[in-house]
């Protein structure tokens, strides 16, 4: 797979909590009746108690993991509230308990493991409440979830929302797990989390084969999306007010090669058509894969007015050796050709990547050929991880595998690399006058405003806009991750 981001963690927004047991109370219900045994095997079904639809009923979630994880979440957001569903403040004002998990590294494992175990005290505190684990977590554990954490009611995988209304739906409340691969399950409606920015789902799975990654084991082969309905999709988007729309799969510049022939078109394709939309102002995609990045994709970036001036293509590796032992299919050279090819068609386009660090059998000479590479390409931001063995992956049982310390030290070294050279790159936009999409206030200074520029760097500023408003802002500063400036005017005026 390409790697689809940095990991982040979200949890639900404000939009109505409800006080369901205070409506249960007043129902005449009592809450302890209502026990539900845990283990499936042993389970007698009980009757659901947000199967009513006279009652209101509220729910949480929790992201964890990359953008698809963060889209998969605004879909269940947005299944649950055509259900009925209010979203809760916190998880203890919420009925329906939800995880979002990932996998890809244990750090991710243990930091939502530690948040179950609130969700098992609030269960026993309200056990009529559910709790509910999807994601990629989920799929890679299966069932194993109810042995090792009995207090769950439901979990799916990450193809599997749509099957989480039909459990909320049904009779019983044995828990059920879903962990089937089908095709894709997107016709989802979808509550964004601000309605100027939408994803478009253009494929799911990966049939990448990279030894390290166990997405291929928890989202299953490569299919595609058929184009005629992407670009319904992405028009609707438009009409729904979407500005920016970010086109998602794990390795999104080999869509197309499952569709039947009739149908088959091309990332470069797509991307031209998409930006043929009235009202997508930027697109922006990820992850794509190195092997994947045609010429094509590549001048998209020069001609393709909405297509923004931003590639994200995942090093891992700057050692040939460690790449073939990772299974990436490129070497350090043909990487290097494509950042020589994207220079060429778009000299200003911000390259970012991710890098793993401590890969089993990696040697101190392999990574110093990481920061050489580092150095030389000079990205604009970069998310660097410390390798993590995960279950039933090739590289997990490597030999060779780094004392802790030694990833730790290399960790430490790339990272000095990697944001010495964002900082000098950043500071070309000092002076400039940028287009900024405002996304709402600074999170670090509540008196100045924040947005991203085309390059997706983030910009605080000074000004007065709208979320959702383009703006023209003059730089003054650069931290290696963000710009700060003074807005000059609403870019609607200047035209
Ligand atoms: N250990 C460390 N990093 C990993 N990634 C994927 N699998 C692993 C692993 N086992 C990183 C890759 C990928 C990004 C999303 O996560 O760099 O591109
Ligand atoms: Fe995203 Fe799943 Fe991969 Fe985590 S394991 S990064 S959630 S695809």
């Amino acid at each position: 797979m390409g790697g689809v981001g940095g990991s982040l963690a979200r949890s639900g927004v404000l939009i109505f909590a409800s006080q369901l047991s205070e409506r249960r109370r007043l129902n005449g219900e009592n809450p302890s009746q209502r026990e539900r045994p845990p283990n499936p095997s042993t389970q007698t079904p009980h009757t659901n108690p947000l199967r009513s639809r006279s009652m209101a009923k509220s729910f949480h979630v929790t992201t964890f993991g990359c953008q698809m994880n963060v889209h998969d979440s605004e879909r269940m957001r947005g299944m649950l509230a055509s259900l009925g569903y209010d979203e809760a403040e916190s998880r203890d004002t919420a009925d329906l308990i939800l995880f979002n998990t990932c996998s890809i590294r244990e750090s991710a494992d243990s930091r939502f493991i530690a948040h179950l175990g609130e969700a098992k005290r609030l269960k026993s505190e309200q056990p009529e409440r559910i709790v509910g684990v999807g994601g990629c977590w989920a799929q890679s554990v299966k069932d194993e979830v109810f042995q090792r954490f009995p207090f769950v009611d439901v979990a799916f995988g990450p193809g599997q929302i749509h099957k989480l209304a039909e459990f909320l739906n049904s009779d019983s409340l044995s828990a059920q797990g879903y962990f089937e691969f089908e095709d894709f399950a997107g016709h989802l409606p979808t509550r964004r989390e601000r309605e100027f920015q939408g994803w478009l789902q253009i494929s799911q799975g990966c049939n990448c084969v990279c030894s390290y990654c166990i997405v291929p084991s928890t989202r299953g082969k490569e299919v595609s999306r058929d184009p005629g309905e992407l670009i319904l999709e992405a028009e609707a988007l438009a009409a729904d007010g979407v500005r920016e729309v970010t086109l998602l799969g794990q390795n999104v510049n080999s869509y197309g090669r499952s569709l039947p022939p009739g149908r088959r078109i091309g990332f470069a394709e797509l991307l031209a058509r998409v930006d043929a939309i009235d009202g997508i102002e930027r697109i922006r995609y990820t992850s794509p894969h190195p092997k994947d990045m045609s010429e094509d994709v590549i001048r998209a970036h020069a001609e393709l007015p909405a297509l923004c001036e931003q590639i994200h293509l995942p090093l891992q590796s700057g050692s040939s050796a460690v790449l073939k032992r990772m299974r990436r299919t490129y070497n350090r050279q043909r990487y290097m050709d494509r950042v020589a090819l994207i220079r060429e068609h778009v000299p200003d386009c911000a390259i970012t990547t991710d890098i793993i660090v401590g890969f089993p059998g990696e040697t101190e000479a392999d990574f110093a050929e990481t920061l050489e590479v580092a150095e030389e390409v000079g990205y604009d931001g970069a998310f660097t991880f410390v390798f993590s063995p995960r279950r039933e992956t090739e590289a997990a049982t490597m030999d060779g595998q780094l004392p802790h310390p030694v990833k730790v030290e290399r960790m430490e070294r790339l990272l000095e690399v990697v944001q010495r050279r964002a900082r000098e790159r950043a500071q070309r936009f000092v002076g400039r006058s940028l287009e900024v999409l405002v996304e709402g206030r600074s999170r670090t200074d509540e008196t100045k405003l924040r947005g991203r520029t085309r390059h997706g760097k983030a910009v605080n500023f000074e000004g007065a806009a709208a979320p959702g408003e383009f703006v023209e802002v003059e730089i003054e500063t650069t931290t290696s991750q963000t710009l700060s400036g003074v807005s000059v005017k609403p870019l609607s005026q200047l035209l």
